[in-house]
């Protein structure tokens, strides 16, 4: 029996030292020390030793048995470790190996004149309203005192959708729209996109964007028109910046204006980008014509207001010196990534 018992611990052992997996060497041990195995085996023939013998015989079995418990344990201890390895080895990462740049995005030239016109416009206490680009006649022309046969329709040549649905042509719509859903004071500006016939060139586009504003209260005079746009100008262009009021025509503000802004790169001497004249026009503007007020159920007896329409576009070519309204939307990177 003895011989036997060595002979389990010999061959436990060696199938141990052999074993390339848990689970070899969980099945060794089912072997060796199961229920079944071959010492469990062995314990069962103690019945049938002598009295002397059964003590001497059960120390060594126990003996065995630790061995073998003990060669698992360490066996399963070795096959960790070296799973380990492995696994670090694989993934290994070299931290002398330089990183991957990761280019930073900027905001498009017209999105950051954008967002400086907004600052400075919620800075005056305005607000920014919305409107749709695809406009009904009534609001982007009937209502902004343009009836069907008026000569002032030419002035902006239309995309139309249906016989009464168009691309908006301007803004201006939404000076409609915020007064009839808006009792006074309004401040408010309305960024966006407007849509003309227009061949392309370097100064003009069929899609294009126009910043409108519009504040009614009582008692608002054209000196509140031109203090705020002055105060833009200087934002925008720099503190010296002077602003010029031109006569002009809008069927919807009485007076209107066209507002010009002294030359930002020449200081009004006369250069490339102002033309030689020494100011940019960037805007057209006037008082809201009563008609328009009364027409939104504003009572132009009581209240009164002034709107403009930002070209922003334009804006944005003056304020960088861009000579060509093309490179604003043909997303060129290399034109993109100066900004
Ligand atoms: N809507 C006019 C245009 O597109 C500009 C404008 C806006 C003029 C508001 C006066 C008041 O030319």
């Amino acid at each position: 029996m003895k011989q036997k018992l060595e002979e389990i611990k010999v061959q436990a052992k060696a199938a141990l030292e052999a074993a390339d997996s848990t689970q070899a060497v969980d099945e060794i041990r089912v072997k060796f020390l199961g229920k079944k195995g071959e010492l469990t085996a062995i314990l069962k023939q103690m019945g049938s030793l002598s009295p002397e013998e059964r003590p001497v015989m059960g120390q060594l079995a126990n003996e065995v048995r630790g061995e073998i418990e003990e060669a698992i344990a360490v066996s399963l201890k070795e096959m960790k470790a070296k799973a380990q390895t492995a696994r670090l080895e694989k993934e290994a990462v070299d931290i002398s190996i330089s990183g991957k740049r990761k280019e930073n995005g900027s905001l498009h030239p017209i999105n950051s004149a954008l967002e400086d016109l907004i600052d400075i416009f919620r800075s005056m206490g305005f607000d920014v309203v919305d409107g749709p680009e695809v406009e009904t006649e009534y609001y982007n022309f009937e209502a902004l005192n343009v009836p069907a046969d008026h000569p002032a329709r030419d002035m902006q040549d239309t995309f139309y959708l249906t016989d009464s649905m168009l691309l908006r042509t301007q803004t201006s719509a939404t000076q409609i729209r915020t007064m009839e859903s808006r009792k006074p004071p309004i401040r408010m500006i309305a960024p966006g996109r407007v849509y003309r016939s227009d061949d392309v060139d370097a100064t003009h586009s069929p899609v294009f964007h126009q910043v409108e504003g519009l504040v009614v209260d009582k008692g608002i005079t054209m000196c509140d028109l031109k203090g705020t746009l002055e105060q833009m100008a200087r934002e925008i262009y720099g503190k010296d910046t002077k602003v010029k009021f031109r006569p002009s025509f809008f069927p919807f503000t009485e007076p209107s204006v066209e507002v010009d802004v002294s030359c930002s790169e020449c200081g009004g001497k006369g250069c490339r980008v102002c033309k030689g004249s020494g100011w940019i026009e960037i805007l057209g503007a006037g008082m809201v014509h009563p008609r328009v007020l009364a027409g939104c159920g504003i009572d132009p007896e009581v209240y009164s207001g002034f709107a403009f329409g930002i070209g922003l576009d334009r804006l944005t070519t003056t304020r960088h010196k861009i000579s060509d309204i093309r490179l604003l939307f043909e997303n060129d990177m290399r034109f993109l990534k100066q900004f």
